[in-house]
């Protein structure tokens, strides 16, 4: 019988284990593009949760366009469901997704490509039919197991399951990739995906190991050739060191990023003068570009997870990905090899 990790590889027509997750507002369009040739699965990021309806509908179907012009291999489409904290769902959810499967249906290169919707940061029931429907795998990520687990109920075909150290929005309640992946493997009887603080053959190898489909990944895929954003941006994450990650407020819940003076000193003076809880949005996702598409990782916020401090090149991508298998079957053959042994001390 396939390992979970093989099944799943053959459903989403990926090569490798080892997917790139979303990554907005800023395009992760030749990233995703990179990853996808480079045997992973490549993800469009969600154009801005703030932007109008039309623009936001033309600026989603454009970057799947771009994908799929380049594309050699799957990608998929990012979508956050988490709601405001006047307990809405964020409106873009619901126009992403629709937009999202219009392109599917239409049919075409750019569908063709397309193979799955990943929502995260809320409960992702309302949507799942219709991504099914469509032809679509609906994965899903969520921070702890009982999240999971309804999501699970839900239908959707696949958990992604996070830890608190992730880059960008995290979760509400802290809970630790390692403590929270066995659980959710053990727990689901769909593919498990493992995300937050991975970044290398280690972090796959462990997954695989015990039994996860495969492993997402954000702040690593920054620091690569291939991704558009600011080489200020990558450089930022390769000089970062331990201890150097924080969170703020993010829009729905924690975000994580890394100390600078925007974090540090412009955040809290902006929120003392009593600005709106709109504007403030708006000035955190402005501050995002800034830093990467424009470079200013002084006044910019540089979104990253704590798993920065262990990322050391800017590489591409497909060197990652080979770096990635290498290390992971060298452990695993390691780790085999030494069974016999780990037997032995049973007595
Ligand atoms: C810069 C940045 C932006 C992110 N934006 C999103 C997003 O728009 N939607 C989402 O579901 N997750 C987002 N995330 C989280 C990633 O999809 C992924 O779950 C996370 O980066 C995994 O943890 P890692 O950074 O330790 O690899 C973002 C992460 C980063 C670093």
């Amino acid at each position: 019988m396939d390992a979970v990790w093989q099944s799943l590889c053959d459903r989403l027509g990926t090569k490798y284990p080892i997917m790139q997750d979303g990554m907005g507002p800023s395009p992760t369009t030749s990233l995703a593009t990179a990853v996808s040739a480079a045997g992973g699965l490549g993800s469009v990021s969600t154009p801005g949760l703030l932007t109008p309806e039309v623009e936001l509908r033309k600026k989603l179907r454009d970057r799947m366009e771009q994908v799929a012009v380049n594309a050699e291999g799957p990608f998929a489409v990012n979508v956050p469901v988490g709601t405001l904290a006047s307990g809405e769902m964020i409106p873009s959810s619901a126009y992403c997704i629709d937009e999202a499967i219009r392109v599917k249906l239409a049919g075409g290169p750019v569908s063709d490509h397309f193979v799955a919707i990943t929502t995260s940061a809320g409960f992702p029931g309302g949507f799942t039919e219709q991504i099914k429907e469509a032809g679509l795998i609906h994965i899903h990520k969520a921070g702890s197991v009982r999240h999971a687990v309804k999501a699970a109920e839900a239908g959707v075909d696949v958990v992604i399951a996070s830890g608190f150290e992730m880059g960008g929005h995290t979760h509400l309640n802290p809970v630790s990739t390692m403590v929270l992946a066995p659980q959710v493997i053990k727990e689901l009887d769909i593919p498990v995906i493992i995300s937050g603080g991975i970044h290398d053959g280690y972090g796959l190898a462990a997954v695989l190991a015990m039994g996860g489909a495969g492993v997402a990944m954000g702040t690593r895929f920054i620091a690569t050739t291939e991704h558009e954003w600011h080489q200020n941006y990558k450089q930022y994450i390769v000089d970062s060191g331990e201890w150097q990650d924080m969170t703020y407020q993010g829009y729905y819940a924690p975000s994580r990023g890394l100390k600078n003076a925007a974090l540090l000193e412009e955040l809290p003076a902006i929120k003392a003068t009593g600005i709106s809880v709109d504007e403030l949005n708006q000035w955190k996702e402005d501050r995002g570009y800034l830093a990467q598409m424009e470079g200013d990782t002084v006044k910019g916020i540089v979104v990253a997870g704590q798993v920065a401090a262990a990322i050391h090149d800017i590489v591409p991508t497909k060197v990652l990905l080979e770096r990635m298998m290498d290390e992971a079957i060298g452990l695993l053959e390691a780790t085999s090899s030494s069974l016999g042994a780990l037997k032995a001390t049973r007595g």
